[in-house]
Order: structure tokens, then sequence, then C-alpha cells
């Protein structure tokens, strides 16, 4: 993928054993407490379902996204940007690379829950129009917060295609004004 920017040498892999130190530091400053431990990770990136995508810049893990195909469903499971990499697109590229790799295997929709509170992620899943189409009452234990059910039109479609790729050629156009 074409670098749109400002930062240099961005790279996006699938995370792998070699990434987790890294995404490890990100866990609890992204999730608090009840952040995944590297077994969890390990787990995930060893499930023939799942996708994970890291972001680095000179080979330090900044981001990372993870989600599985459940048939024709991607099932978002996480997200994160290290605190001092925020707000400078590593979500948007994050979640575009995924949406690119979830279309070349033929998934249909991208899902996910998040906390209602949780205006930053819902922005950015908003801005790639995702919709809320339910609510799950009180899904989070350690507040009791209501998780939003939030899903993405048929990333098959030549119209999704479009709107996403013009939402992150956008994104990068203001950038570099
Ligand atoms: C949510 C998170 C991944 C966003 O990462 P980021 O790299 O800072 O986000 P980006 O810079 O790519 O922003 C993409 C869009 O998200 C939205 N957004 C991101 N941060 C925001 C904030 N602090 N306030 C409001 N909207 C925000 C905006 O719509 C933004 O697009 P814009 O800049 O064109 O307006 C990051 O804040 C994070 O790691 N949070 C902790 C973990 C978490 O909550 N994960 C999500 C679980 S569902």
């Amino acid at each position: 993928m074409v670098n749109m920017t400002n930062l240099p040498n961005i790279k996006i892999e699938h995370m792998s054993s070699y990434h987790l130190d890294d995404v490890l530091e990100i866990e609890p400053i992204a999730f608090g407490k009840h952040h995944w431990s590297r077994e969890s990770f390990n787990n995930e990136i060893n499930n023939l379902y799942s996708c994970y995508l890291v972001i680095c810049i000179e080979n330090k893990t900044i981001g990372y996204i993870g989600a599985w195909q459940i048939q024709d469903e991607g099932h978002i499971t996480t997200l994160a940007v290290h605190p001092e990499y925020r707000r400078k697109h590593i979500a948007d590229i994050l979640l575009y690379s995924l949406f690119k790799e979830f279309k070349a295997k033929k998934v249909k929709w991208l899902t996910l829950e998040v906390r209602i509170s949780n205006i930053a992620a819902v922005n950015l899943y908003k801005k790639f129009h995702f919709k809320q189409l339910g609510v799950r009452k009180k899904y989070y234990q350690d507040n009791n917060e209501d998780g939003l059910i939030l899903w993405s039109q048929d990333i098959q479609s030549k119209e999704t295609e479009a709107n996403f790729t013009q939402i992150y050629a956008k994104t990068f156009e203001k950038e570099t004004v």
C-alpha cells in the first residue's frame, strides 16, 4: 500500500510473534487492566480464520487491527494505536487495509461491538459508513457499559469500494494541503 501519511517508512504486515512485545506495550494503555495476554494474541495469529495486521515505523509496531472471518462476515475483535501516534490516520490506514484483505477473501460485511462512550472509535467507523444496527445492553462487564453493534455496507459492492477509497483518499488530500 502507498504510504500517504507524513510518517516515514510505514509498513503494514500480518501480525506475527515478532510484533508481540510492541503490541503488548500498547494493549494496557489502550484497553486497561482487562487487556489481552501474549497467549491470546498467539492463539489469534495462529487461527486460520483470523486476520491480524500491524503497522510499523522503522520496525516498531505502532498500531494493530484484528478480525475473524466467520463465513461471509468479518468480526473486528481489536484495534489500537500507540498514544504517541494517535490522530495521524493510523487507524484509517489499518481499517482500510483490513477492508482490502477481507474484500479479497470474499467477505461481505464487517461488524464489531464498541463502547457507547468510545467517541474516537465510533467516529472512525461512522466515517467509513458503518451503521449502528443494535445495542448489547451492559455488554462490557467492567462498568456495565452498553456496546453498540456496528455493521459496514456490503464490502463486495462497487459502491462501498468507491466510498472507502474516496474517504481514504480525501483524508490524505487534507493532510497534504
Ligand atoms: C480509536 C483509535 C484506534 C483511533 O486511532 P487513531 O489512529 O488516533 O485514529 P485516526 O487518526 O486514524 O482517526 C480516524 C478517524 O477516527 C475519528 N477519531 C479518531 N480519534 C478521535 C478523537 N480523539 N475524537 C474524535 N474522533 C476521533 C475521526 O473520525 C478520525 O477521522 P478525521 O481525523 O478525518 O476526523 C485510538 O484512539 C485508540 O487506540 N484508542 C484506544 C483503543 C480503542 O478504543 N480501540 C477501539 C476499540 S473498538
